[in-house]
């Protein structure tokens, strides 16, 4: 199935990617911002969670009311910039089960190369959120989501804050099963892989590296 991808245009995240991108944004500020943003682009990937129904007592009378259906969500973060957007959502989704993965680039084959993964068991039963803050080439953003599915996940969503174009097509043509979410579509990406106009380096504006 060809999924859709959607950007969040809600004012709030406009507004606050904005003061993100900003070069002179403090770390302390960015990390922030971050986790607010993550917020509700979390409210906005978790769309689709499956609801049933359960007997309850309001104060005047019974009722059927809907309650999320299912195994506890994964978040999948891909190492280190996907840990940024780990705290907002886990304060929207505090049940939410986590898991990690790193990639390195192959410097002669220039390929993704798996150096770390741990992530919760069922993934199969479980939406499975795979967050990174920036869509850049897409390519480490595919190798994290085959990874998913070589491991059972059926249901998985792609959330990052900045997308590329090249790194779009590049999911979707992978992955075209799986949404994606985003605050942004820019540019391109330059010569360097970074997004323009993008917000620089993601995890060392949030990390306070260089
Ligand atoms: N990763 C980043 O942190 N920034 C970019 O612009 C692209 C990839």
């Amino acid at each position: 199935m060809d999924q859709q991808v959607t950007v969040v245009d809600h004012p709030l995240v406009q507004h606050k990617l904005t003061l993100m991108r900003e070069k002179d944004t403090s770390t302390a500020s960015f990390r922030q911002l971050l986790r607010e943003i993550s917020l509700l682009l979390a409210y906005e990937v978790t769309r689709g969670l499956d609801l049933t129904t359960k007997r309850i007592e309001t104060p005047l009378c019974e009722m059927d009311a809907p309650i999320l259906e299912g195994k506890k969500l994964a978040l999948i973060s891909i190492l280190r910039a996907g840990n940024g957007l780990l705290d907002g959502i886990l304060e929207l989704i505090p049940a939410a089960r986590v898991g990690f993965v790193g990639l390195y680039r192959d410097p002669e084959t220039l390929q993704p190369v798996q150096y770390y993964c741990k992530v919760p068991a069922e993934l199969e039963d479980r939406m499975v959120i795979v967050v990174d803050p920036m869509l850049a080439t897409g390519n480490s953003s595919a190798a994290a989501v085959q990874l998913m599915k070589d491991k059972g996940a059926k249901n998985i969503r792609f959330l990052c804050l900045l997308a590329a174009p090249e790194g779009i097509a590049r999911m979707r043509a992978a992955h075209p099963d799986v949404p994606i979410v985003t605050a942004s579509i820019d540019s391109h990406l330059n010569d360097h892989g970074y997004i323009v106009p993008g917000l620089g380096d993601a995890g060392d504006r949030m990390f306070g590296t260089k």
